[in-house]
């Protein structure tokens, strides 16, 4: 069986060429995923080849992504690859951040030593090969920042044009910045993310432009080797834990679809529990999984000021679902005040995110204290964007002037404000003595 397009719903399953431009099943209205034969190769050869194209120089090779490609194989030819040298993220360990979480050790993948500083590349590399593929000329997305600016960059480096469309005065200007840099067509639209993504679909599909949001199957299948590049890290031990941030979950499907994939294959021999974390102002997963509902109460005017994370109607969420529930894990949520001051411990340990990536140790935090993650376990955070995406956020927590959505100013626990100095070397040497 050549890659396909198989519809996720157990009670459809319904088939489609890799090839066909559709994001939902055409039968069911359901998600979509790509859907492969088992590679050739077995575990063990697998595991070595991987690692013998650590030492390449060839570009597909030394992708994150494509280094992994035998676990995405929906492509027939790698022409159409345009990579700036997505994944090859470090895991970090940090001594600090695991004391705040009441963990004996905590290990960060950190995503965002991407190339656009966001664990979007990964998919993005997937999404813009696949439009290059079907002969599309021009590329769109809705998003909270990190997608547009990731989009932007792969597209333009692939010769296509990025129309992006963004939430005015709700993205942080470390992101929209990158989205102009990179010669995205932007559109600021008066409305928030889930009432853009209806919008965006419907004007992608009169005017024939691809769609690259997180339901496009192809940057799940990307987003897939975050896992597969940190088993090969860990020398294929598997972590207790997975924490991540859940915005409109499509990371938490990719991560799950790729460790079900590694246990078939036998390259792990386990699932590691899925912890995902939400923003209290945006957390309708959390509330799905917490009242075994059978759909998603939709939050339709989410808050927070962790901007990645401030989605009400999240897509993926039965993906998200099947995978969180798969491996036993766990939906938690945290406020504003406990993402700002689990970013910056995680700053301090000096490796720093941005605000949405924080919300893994609050939530580490929260669940060690309930007793639910051990102090003793082994656990992976993921961090999903670069610290310098948000600095407007980072000085107004520094400086006690940050403000939750609902006007309330947030506690500086952590706080690092900078000290103005006359010219004095006096004065100065004094103040450094205090
Ligand atoms: N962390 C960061 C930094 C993000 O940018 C996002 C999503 C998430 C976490 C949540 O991931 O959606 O897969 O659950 N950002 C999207 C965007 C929505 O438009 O950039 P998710």
């Amino acid at each position: 069986m050549p890659a396909e397009l198989v519809c996720f719903e157990r009670k459809c399953r319904a088939r489609y060429p890799i090839t066909e431009v559709i994001y939902n099943c055409p039968k069911c209205g359901g998600l979509l995923e790509a859907g492969y034969d088992r590679p050739e190769q077995s575990a063990p050869m697998l595991r070595r080849l991987w690692r013998d194209r650590r030492t390449s120089n060839a570009p597909l090779d030394q992708s994150g992504v494509w280094r992994y490609r035998e676990m995405i194989p929906f492509l027939q030819s790698y022409n159409c690859v345009v990579t700036l040298r997505e994944g090859n993220t470090p895991l970090l360990e940090a001594r600090q951040a695991a004391h705040y979480g009441g963990l004996d050790r905590i290990i960060f993948k950190h995503q965002g030593f991407n190339p656009t500083g966001s664990f979007k590349d990964n998919g993005m590399t997937c999404g813009t090969a696949q439009a290059l593929r079907l002969g599309m000329t021009r590329v769109a997305c809705v998003s909270t920042g990190n997608t547009s600016a990731s989009m932007a960059a792969y597209a333009s480096a692939a010769g296509l044009q990025p129309i992006i469309f963004i939430p005015h005065g709700n993205i942080s200007y470390g992101k929209l910045a990158q989205a102009l840099e990179y010669g995205a067509r932007t559109l600021q639209v008066e409305a928030n993310f889930d009432q853009i993504l209806p919008l965006v679909r419907q004007l992608a599909e009169r005017l024939g432009i691809y769609l690259l949001n997180s339901i496009n199957p192809f940057r799940i299948e990307g987003q897939k080797t975050i896992m597969t590049e940190l088993m090969d890290q860990r020398d294929w031990r598997v972590p207790d834990w997975i924490v991540l941030p859940g915005g409109n979950l499509g990371n938490v499907s990719a991560f799950g679809k790729s460790l079900r994939e590694m246990k078939d294959l036998g390259l792990i021999d386990r699932l590691p529990r899925l912890a995902v974390i939400q923003a209290t102002g945006a957390a309708p997963f959390y509330e799905l999984m917490q009242g075994r509902r059978r759909k998603l109460p939709a939050v339709e005017h989410p808050e927070t000021l962790a901007t990645a994370i401030k989605i009400g109607d999240p897509v993926s969420w039965p993906k998200a679902r099947h995978e969180v529930t798969t491996s036993e894990g766990i939906v938690e949520k945290v406020t504003e005040q406990e993402i700002a001051d689990a970013k910056a411990v995680i700053g301090r340990s000096g490796i720093g995110c941005e605000p949405a990536s924080a919300a893994t140790l609050a939530g580490i935090r929260k669940l060690t204290a309930a007793g639910v993650i051990a102090a003793d376990a082994d656990v992976v955070a993921v961090l999903t964007g670069n610290v310098l995406k948000d600095p407007d956020y980072i000085f107004r927590y520094h400086t006690g002037t940050l403000e939750a959505p609902d006007g309330s100013r947030l506690e500086s626990n952590f706080g690092n404000a900078p000290i103005v100095v006359p010219n004095d070397p006096k004065r100065i040497a004094k103040i450094l003595k205090d």
